[in-house]
């Protein structure tokens, strides 16, 4: 999919320990990419946090430092995207209140996260009326920025779905923005002289013929404008298609390809399978992590042949070794040429290798947890700054701007 590079990307983590390879190689490396594309918010969900863990919140703010310097140490850039912590920005809660008023509890209970992890964590009470409404604050999270693109996982697109529906409801009850028309028209002129007339060709075409190629071409022209503003671009579509401007414009998912990183037993990298090497783990416990990991069941003796398919060693060498280690592997292994702890030793260098650039700049982070602070407080000042924009619009819509 080809984004808009002028649209707003959001996306959150809850900060639940310290990260390992499968999020560097899943999440971490396409916002790597992303930062440098889009105008990006990523954010530290504690209050999502709270919605499964409330009984001991004793460890969120460690948790949630460690996770921005982790972010940090792959290379996220605060110079590129806003990084913050979603406590800080209160204005978050806010959002979620006034959209709980209009968002039917049915919503809430047929999204399929409800009851999945309610049965997945037994153990906890999640029959809180916050576990229910964590979506809707998802929701808000998103809503607030008018984000564009929300960069989630597969068991998140639910979640983006019912922001969609709650926007429209939204936009359905509350309508559309006073002055539409003259201010659509002030932003026409913002166009320059060929763009303009350019547009009101194609805003003719479309609304007099129907023509979905104008619409096309005019929603182009404006993807491709650097200079006019997140509000007057709305104004522009809404205006374009014959609408108003939205005053919640719907996200979409922007679906994080799954990360091909296997855990230490092959099966997916995950904090519950046990099976992580941490993104900056010193290098003695990462080797000694992988030199005990499994291999084929069938190699019990440095004699026998063995079967890569088999062995959780091969995949790492899918992901970290050139194709002449690859087939030095797949050959020793089936001839016994090699023994398995030969073969580990280019992956565990390999994994050493990426991790150390990502460890280095996490000490220089650790040695000025200042530097962080300052780096969090920056993001949350110019969050909050966004986030009131469209706070300030919402209240006015609802009519609660009086005084
Ligand atoms: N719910 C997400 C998760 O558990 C984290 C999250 C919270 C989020 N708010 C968000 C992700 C907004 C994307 C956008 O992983
Ligand atoms: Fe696995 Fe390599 Fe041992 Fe074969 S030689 S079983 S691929 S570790």
């Amino acid at each position: 999919m080809t984004l808009a590079a002028n649209k707003r990307v959001l996306s959150g983590m809850r900060p639940t320990g310290q990260l390992h390879l499968g999020h560097y190689h899943g999440v971490l490396k396409n916002w790597l990419q992303l930062q440098h594309e889009y105008e990006c918010f990523f954010f530290v969900a504690d209050w999502h946090a709270l919605t499964t863990g409330y009984e001991d919140t004793s460890g969120i703010g460690a948790s949630a430092f460690d996770i921005v310097v982790d972010w940090l140490s792959v290379g996220i850039n605060p110079s590129a995207a806003t990084i913050f912590v979603q406590s800080r920005v209160p204005e978050h809660a806010e959002l979620h209140l006034l959209l709980s008023m209009i968002t039917p509890i049915s919503w809430l209970e047929r999204v399929p996260t409800y009851k999945d992890q309610q049965e997945k964590l037994r153990e906890r009470d999640l029959s809180t009326y916050g576990f229910l409404g964590y979506p809707l604050l998802q929701s808000a999270d998103i809503l607030i920025y008018k984000a564009a693109h929300v960069p989630v996982g597969e068991d998140q697109v639910a979640h983006i779905e019912l922001s969609r529906e709650v926007a429209r409801r939204f936009n359905f009850l509350y309508g559309r923005e006073k002055g539409f028309e003259e201010k659509a028209l002030a932003a026409v002129k913002k166009l320059g002289k060929r763009n303009a007339s350019l547009y009101e060709e194609l805003r003719k075409r479309y609304q007099e013929e129907g023509a979905a190629e104008a619409l096309e071409r005019g929603q182009a022209l404006l993807d491709g404008q650097q200079n006019i503003s997140l509000g007057d671009r709305e104004r522009l579509l809404g205006y374009l298609e014959g609408g108003g401007k939205v005053i919640l414009p719907e996200p979409r998912a922007l679906l994080t390809p799954e990360s091909k990183m296997p855990g230490l037993d092959g099966d997916k990298m995950s904090k519950s399978y046990n099976n992580t090497i941490g993104l900056r783990e010193a290098p003695d416990v990462v080797r000694q992590k992988m030199r005990t990991m499994p291999t084929d069941p069938a190699r019990v003796r440095r004699t026998d042949p063995g079967d890569p398919a088999r062995c959780p060693v091969w995949k790492f060498h899918q992901i970290y070794s050139p194709p002449d280690v690859q087939q030095w592997a797949q050959e020793g292994c089936r001839t016994a040429g090699i023994g398995c702890l030969d073969c580990k030793a280019p992956v565990i260098e390999a994994v050493l290798k990426e991790q150390a650039p990502i460890r280095e700049r996490s000490e220089e982070f650790l040695a000025e947890p200042d530097s962080v602070r300052a780096i969090i407080d920056e993001g949350c000042e110019a969050a909050r700054k966004a986030a009131r924009e469209t706070l300030d619009e919402v209240r006015q819509a609802m009519n609660l701007d009086y005084r």
